[in-house]
C-alpha cells in the first residue's frame, strides 16, 4: 500500500511526538522542548531533545534524529507503511482504501502476461525440434541436467515462427509488441520476432510467472545476451533472476549468493550449494539489495577477482551502506581472477567453490580492507586520510543505530591499528604477556588460513617463497606471532626443502610456536576451510592458496 504525501502530512500533524516517544523515554519539559535520556545510545545525562511543534527529535550526543515515523521504525523495527498505519490508528485517522485499480490496465497486463507464458511454452517446445540440435548440443556442453533445464524452463528461439504461432493462439500485434516478444521494422512496418536463434532463459517474478526473457546467442553473435526491454510487466532494476529456486534453497538453510549472470545462477542452483540470484545485466540496485534481504539476512555478493570486479565490489559497498537495516547485511566473496561461479563449479568442482564462498568477508571487514588498500598506513598523512575516508563512508549509513554500531566498529579497528603500530615501533621486544585484544579481521583470517594450508603442505612453501617473504604477516594480520611463525617456516624450508608436515610441526613446536599452531587449527578455521587441510585434495589446496595469494598484497 502506498500513502499519499497529504495523508502522511495529516498523520504527522495530528499526533503528538512527545506522547509517542514518552512511552519509551521519560521526558522533562524545557521551554519549547522536552528532553530525556537518549534511547539510541547509552548515556547518563540527557542529550535527547523532542520538539513537538516541529515534530522532530534530535540527540546531541549520538546524532540520532527524525520524526515520529523514523522513531517507530528504529525503536520497533516497523517498516514505513507499518509505522504510518500505527500512527494513523493511534490518532484515530481512517486509513485510506487502496488506490482503485484501473480495470482496463489490469486486463492489458494480464493479456501481456499470458502472451509471455505462451511464448515460454513455445520456446521450450522448440528446443526439442530437429532445427534445435545445435542449441541442444550447446546446452549439454554447458553441463545442464534435464532437471535443471526443466526447472529454469530453458528454451530455444528459432529464426522465425513465434509471431505466427502467437497469432494463431489469438494474441494480437499490440500485445506482441507490448510484451517485447516482437518488434516493428522501420523499413517495411512489419512485425518480426525480437529473439532469434538464441537460447531462451525465461525471467520470472516472485510468484513464478514469466515476465521477461534473457536470450543468449550461441557462438559469437552479438550481443551475447539480449534481454527484454522494460515494459508493463517488467522493470529490470526491480527484478532478480532465479527467485523461486533461490527461495527453495534458502529454506533448506543454504546460503544465498548474488552472482553476475544467468548461467551462474543456474550452475549454483544445479550444484545445490546455495541459492543464487542475479541482477539482469546491470549492477545491483538498492531495490534489488532490499529484495534479496527478503530471502536472507546476509546474502553473499560474488565478484570477479580482476580489476573490474574489485571496482564493482567497492561500488556495491558504497551503494549498500546507505540502505543498511538492523540485522541485514551482506558478505563479499572474491572469485579467482577471470572466473565466474559457473566456471569454478565446472572446472574445479563443488568443494572448491564452497571453500571460496567460506572465505567471504563480512561487510565490516570488506569496508576496512578495501579502503585500506587505497592508502599507505605506514605513512602518517596517508593514514589520516584512510581514517577520514572510513568515517566518511560510515556517515553515509542511513539507519541511526546501524551507523553508530559501524562507527564503534571502525573506531575500534582504528585504535587497534594504532596500538599495533605503537608496538611495532619499539616496545615490541619487551613483549608483555598481556596482548591487546585483536579483532578477527578478514586479513588475519586469510593469513591464518594460508599458514594452516602451508603447514599441512610444506612442499608448497618453496613455490611462493618470495611472495610470502615480502608481506609482513604481523602488520597485515594484526598479530606479530603470525609473522614470527611465517619467518620460522621460511627459514626451515631453506635448510631442508624436503621437510614433511609432521617434521615441520614438530620443529615449530620446539621453537615455541605451540600456541599459535593450535589456534591455526581451531574448529573455527577447519569449519571455514570446509575440512582439515591434511584431509583436502591437493588440487583444492592449490586453488585455495592461489586465491589467498591473489589477495595477499592487498
Ligand atoms: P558475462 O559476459 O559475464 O557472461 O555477463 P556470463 O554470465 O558469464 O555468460 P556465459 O557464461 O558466457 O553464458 C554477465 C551477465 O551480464 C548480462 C547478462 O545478464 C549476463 O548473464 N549481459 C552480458 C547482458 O545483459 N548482455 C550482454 O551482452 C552480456
Ligand atoms: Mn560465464
Amino acid at each position: 500500500m502506498s500513502f499519499t504525501p497529504d495523508f502522511i502530512e495529516e498523520v504527522r500533524s495530528r499526533i503528538s511526538l512527545s506522547s509517542i516517544i514518552g512511552k519509551r523515554v521519560k521526558l522533562t519539559k524545557k521551554g519549547r522542548r522536552q528532553t530525556g535520556l537518549c534511547p539510541f545510545h547509552n548515556e547518563k545525562t540527557p542529550s535527547f531533545s523532542v520538539n513537538d511543534d516541529e515534530g522532530y527529535y534530535h540527540c546531541f550526543g549520538c546524532g540520532a534524529g527524525g520524526d515520529a515515523i523514523t522513531f517507530l521504525r528504529e525503536t520497533e523495527g516497523l517498516d514505513f507503511t507499518e509505522a504510518v498505519t500505527r500512527l494513523a490508528e493511534s490518532a484515530g485517522i481512517a486509513i485510506p482504501d487502496q488506490r482503485p485499480v484501473d480495470p482496463v490496465k489490469l486486463q492489458r497486463r494480464k493479456t501481456v502476461m499470458d502472451a509471455l507464458s505462451a511464448a515460454a511454452e513455445f520456446y521450450k517446445s522448440q528446443l526439442a525440434t530437429h532445427g534445435a540440435s545445435a542449441a541442444r548440443a550447446y546446452i549439454d556442453d554447458r553441463g545442464l541436467s534435464p532437471d535443471t533445464k526443466a526447472d529454469f524452463q530453458i528454451g530455444f528461439a528459432p529464426a522465425s515462427g513465434l509471431r505466427t504461432h502467437m497469432q494463431q493462439k489469438g494474441f494480437d500485434e499490440a500485445t506482441l509488441l507490448e510484451s517485447g516478444l516482437c518488434g516493428r521494422s522501420e523499413t517495411n512496418n512489419e512485425i518480426y520476432d525480437y529473439f532469434r536463434n538464441r537460447i531462451m532463459y525465461p525471467i520470472c517474478n516472485r510468484q513464478g510467472a514469466v515476465i521477461a526473457f534473457g536470450a543468449r546467442a550461441m557462438g559469437d553473435a552479438m550481443p551475447k545476451y539480449l534481454n527484454s526491454k522494460d515494459g508493463p510487466t517488467f522493470a529490470k532494476k526491480a527484478v532478480l533472476y532465479g527467485w523461486q529456486q533461490a527461495r527453495e534453497r534458502v529454506r533448506r538453510n543454504l546460503p544465498l549468493l548474488i552472482v553476475e549472470g544467468y548461467m551462474d545462477v543456474i550452475a549454483v542452483t544445479q550444484a545445490n550449494v546455495a541459492g543464487a540470484l542475479a541482477p539482469l545485466g546491470t549492477a545491483m540496485t538498492e531495490q534489488q539489495i532490499a529484495l534479496s534481504w527478503k530471502l536472507h539476512d546476509e546474502p553473499i555478493l560474488c565478484f570477479d577477482g580482476d580489476k573490474a570486479g574489485q571496482t564493482a565490489a567497492m561500488r556495491a559497498i558504497e551503494r549498500i551502506l546507505p540502505v543498511l537495516e538492523p540485522g541485514k547485511s551482506v558478505r563479499i566473496a572474491v572469485m579467482p581472477k577471470g572466473q565466474d561461479p559457473d566456471d569454478i563449479l565446472r572446472h574445479d568442482g563443488t568443494e572448491a567453490f564452497k571453500a571460496i564462498i567460506n572465505t567471504a568477508a563480512s561487510l565490516a571487514d570488506a569496508l576496512w580492507e578495501r579502503v585500506a588498500q587505497q592508502f599507505n598506513v605506514d605513512e602518517p598523512t596517508s593514514r589520516a586520510a584512510f581514517f577520514q575516508q572510513l568515517r566518511d563512508m560510515v556517515r553515509t549509513i542511513g539507519h541511526n543505530q546501524t551507523r553508530q554500531a559501524y562507527g564503534d566498529d571502525i573506531e575500534y579497528r582504528i585504535q587497534s591499528l594504532r596500538n599495533s603500530l605503537r608496538t611495532a615501533t619499539g616496545t615490541q621486544s619487551l613483549s608483555s604477556p598481556r596482548r591487546i585484544h585483536r579483532p578477527e579481521t578478514g586479513a588475519r583470517r586469510r593469513l591464518s588460513a594460508m599458514l594452516a594450508l602451508l603447514l599441512a603442505y610444506p612442499e608448497k612453501i618453496a613455490d611462493i617463497y618470495e611472495e610470502l617473504a615480502m608481506v609482513d604477516f604481523g602488520r597485515k594480520g594484526g598479530d606479530t606471532r603470525l609473522e614470527d611463525l611465517k619467518k620460522e617456516m621460511l627459514d626451515i624450508v631453506l635448510q631442508d626443502a624436503d621437510l614433511d608436515a609432521e617434521a615441520l610441526h614438530h620443529h615449530l613446536q620446539g621453537k615455541g610456536h605451540g600456541q599459535i599452531l593450535s589456534e591455526l587449527y581451531s574448529d573455527d578455521m577447519i569449519a571455514r576451510l570446509g575440512k582439515h587441510p591434511k584431509d583436502m585434495e591437493t588440487q583444492k589446496v592449490s586453488l585455495l592458496l592461489g586465491e589467498l595469494l591473489a589477495r595477499l598484497g592487498r
